[in-house]
């Protein structure tokens, strides 16, 4: 089945992955939770009927430890961070329709009834394992209560992932090297009995699900070795008080597992969506169970069996840390419980600082409050988390690429190309002239249009805000050229129709008028286009064009609907940020870190938690390179025949390519940013006479290029056959 594009004749959900309820909120945090309103806001553009869900996750350690801290119950400590939450997210235009939580009652209702589906279908089994326990306080060791190192990769892993290294969810037993983060003991295992559901039931029907998947090519591909794996069964119960409980006899001292809870709030978010505004407006059962085949026979769910005319959109938003989670875990869950799947995951980069990890420990972080406090608008992050690179790319904040961005697009581009405009049409017409929109701006706008509808088919926040701020761009660029100030006076008055002499016909407009009307219009058109990610700015600018109501009720149609005749003097939408401003911010973050160092005595440099560079545009070297050490480079067109996944190694993919003297073997880093199946017959570009190397045991003999973190493939224009050299 492939999907119908949007906008389709069912109901859509956009979620977002649900924070644990157990801090404050950072712009690095901000990041999906923006980019999923954005998303929303996207396709309900595109007329596609959506709801907006997410809730707060109240469960599992991550919540229980940090209570334990503060010496508070889990229920009041999470409570306090969800209300937190839900009154952070709206400050930045995150428009919820239902935020919710994992604790209340809807989800605990929902959460044990799809546990009941699985064991009345039989994917739930029994089995005694060994779980980590603290000898010294005498207590079992879920989850984040203990830390060691990943079996898979031999990073330190906490609990049930590996965050810093291969981001594996880890099963309870499996981590090594245990160590109780109650009293930092060594940790021993005790045998207890827990339930499992089956994952290995829907080994065959994930294979299917996964080439059915839409959204980010990480999401599309990572999960491809596991599922082609043997699949291990999923530990969904934990020896803990806070928790939903276990529905079964026998097993009162069992909560389920916060993942098995969590994602369920999809559901019970919208359906709480729907208890609020009715069925008629927006029926979650549409969107979750219409249309899903039979619970019974997991693997009948094949291709044909789906009817994509049926079935509800959904479209996750999350960070790739929970990628296994979401195309693995929460699919099966699905299908065991006789639910509809996803259609799409879209996976998150993280965002670092000044190329260095967000660290909440060392205050190394802009936090959400901090930023409104400084009286930043939300839109302008909202611009840079959402258009800096791919979605799937590592952003890096820095309160001077910030300021680039929002001086170079939003000011210089965007904000002053309406404010121009309008200033123009205010003083001269008090509005819009009378005319009609040119046909070749209409042309303009119709391709801008047309731009940010495939953005939302791809998936693709940047494409889409790409095509606002460039479609601002082409009206500077029109405004300029059309000089509409030199036109306002006796040429300004020439007719851009043929003058009817006898003054009997109507009048075309003048020159000016036109160019200026036709800015209007343009004017307009950014303002639809740009209000999914800059909601509060787009609405400033539909008001000053004088429309009535909310930007965010007009769909693209609005783009080339007359603009009204009137509207008074604008204000400038932007502020530039000068670089005082800049120098004031970084010191402040500055200070903060250096106090949160005094604080914990510890030395802010030494480490991070991560130390990923964000890519930049480097400069070009000063030493040159001679023209016979470029000849001594062979490179060759050539084209991929084989492209498979190398299993075990996080990022490498094994290529067969035509070189067109021999078909080389190359271990290329694309793993997870391409479609392999989609590869063969692709033309490359290839280091033919690179030293042979090995890679995770498997011989490379030569490079293919690619540009950028996301490996984007360099490959031939014309039909250059395979063995063509690279001049
Ligand atoms: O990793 C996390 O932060 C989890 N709280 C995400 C849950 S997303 C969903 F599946 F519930
Ligand atoms: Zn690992």
């Amino acid at each position: 089945m492939s999907h119908d594009d949007f906008p389709t004749e069912n109901p859509a959900v956009v979620t977002c992955g649900l924070p644990y309820a157990n801090g404050d909120l950072h712009i690095g945090h901000l990041r999906t939770y923006i980019s999923g309103d954005a998303y929303a806001r996207a396709l309900e553009k595109l007329g596609q009927e959506t709801a907006f869900v997410s809730g707060s996750d109240m469960h599992g350690t991550p919540v229980a430890v940090n209570a334990e801290k503060r010496g508070v119950s889990p229920e009041e400590f999470a409570l306090e961070h969800h209300e937190k939450y839900a009154e952070t997210f709206p400050r930045f235009n995150v428009e919820f329709d239902n935020y919710g939580h994992t604790h209340d009652e809807t989800n605990t209702e929902l959460t044990q009834s799809f546990v009941r589906s699985w064991v009345e279908n039989d994917h739930v089994f029994e089995k005694e394992i060994q779980v980590a326990w603290d000898p010294e306080a005498d207590t079992p060791l879920p989850d984040r209560y203990v830390e060691g190192t990943c079996p898979y990769c031999g990073a330190k892993a906490r609990g049930d992932e590996c965050d810093e290294g291969c981001q594996r969810h880890l099963e309870p037993g499996e981590i090594e090297d245990p160590v109780s983060t109650i009293t930092g003991n060594p940790a021993e295992y005790r045998t207890r009995e827990h339930k499992f559901l089956r994952l290995s039931d829907f080994q065959e029907y994930l294979k299917g699900f996964i080439d059915r998947l839409e959204g980010t090519s990480n999401a599309r591909n990572q999960p491809k070795e596991w599922i082609e794996g043997e699949l291990q069964d999923l530990c969904i119960t934990r020896d803990m008080d806070w928790g939903i409980d276990y529905p079964g006899e026998g097993k009162e001292d069992l909560v389920l597992y916060v993942w098995v809870d969590a994602p369920i709030e999809y559901v019970s978010s919208t359906k709480q969506y729907t208890e609020r505004v009715g069925a008629d407006e927006y029926d979650w059962e549409e969107v979750w169970k219409a249309g899903a085949p039979e619970a019974d026979a997991p693997e009948a769910a094949d291709d044909e069996t789906w009817d994509d005319a049926d079935t509800g959109d959904i479209v996750h938003v999350i960070g790739r840390d929970i990628i296994q989670h979401h195309t693995v875990f929460w699919p099966s869950m699905l299908r065991g419980a006789g639910y509809n799947e996803p259609r799409a995951v879209m996976a998150s980069g993280f965002v670092n600082l000044d190329g260095q990890a967000f660290s909440t420990s060392r205050n190394r972080a802009v936090w959400a409050d901090d930023y409104l406090d400084e009286g930043l608008d939300p839109d302008l992050v909202r611009y840079y988390l959402t258009t800096t690179g791919g979605f799937q790319q590592d952003v890096d904040f820095s309160w001077e690429k910030f300021q680039e961005r929002v001086n170079g697009e939003l000011v210089g581009t965007l904000g002053n190309f309406a404010y121009r405009s309008l200033l123009f049409a205010a003083r001269n017409y008090d509005g819009a002239p009378d005319a009609d929109t040119s046909e070749e701006v209409a042309s303009r706008i119709e391709d801008a249009v047309a731009d940010f509808e495939e953005a939302v088919n791809d998936y693709s926040l940047k494409q889409a805000g790409d095509a606002a701020v460039a479609l601002a761009g082409f009206g500077n660029e029109y405004i300029q050229r059309n000089e509409p100030w030199n036109l306002t006076g006796d040429d300004g008055e020439s007719r851009s129709d043929s003058e009817s002499p006898s003054g009997d016909e109507p009048r075309g407009p003048t020159r000016a008028e036109q160019v200026i009307y036709d800015c209007v219009q343009i004017a307009k058109a950014v303002a639809v286009l740009s209000a999914p990610i800059l909601p509060g700015k787009a609405q400033t600018l539909w008001e000053q064009l004088g429309e009535e109501g909310s930007v965010h009720d007009a769909n693209l149609d609005a783009c080339l609907q007359s603009p009204p005749g009137e509207f008074g003097e604008p204000d400038e939408l932007f502020d530039k940020i000068e670089d005082e401003r800049v120098e004031q911010l970084n010191e402040k973050l500055q200070e903060r870190i250096e106090a949160a160092t005094d604080d914990s005595g510890e030395d802010a440099t030494e480490e991070s938690e991560d130390d990923t560079m964000s890519e930049d545009i480097q400069p070009v070297k000063e030493d040159r390179i001679s023209f016979e050490d470029f000849q001594d480079l062979d490179i060759r067109v050539g084209e991929i025949e084989v492209a498979e996944p190398i299993e075990g190694a996080d990022d490498l993919a094994r290529l067969e390519v035509d070189i067109g003297t021999e078909t080389r073997q190359i271990v290329a880093g694309i793993k997870q940013l391409h479609d392999l199946d989609a590869l063969p017959g692709t033309k490359v570009v290839v280091v033919a006479n690179l030293e042979q190397a090995e890679l995770f045991g498997v011989e490379s003999n030569g490079m293919v290029l690619a540009a950028g973190e996301e490996a984007d493939l360099l490959t031939t224009h014309e039909d250059s056959v395979p063995g063509t050299k690279v001049r």
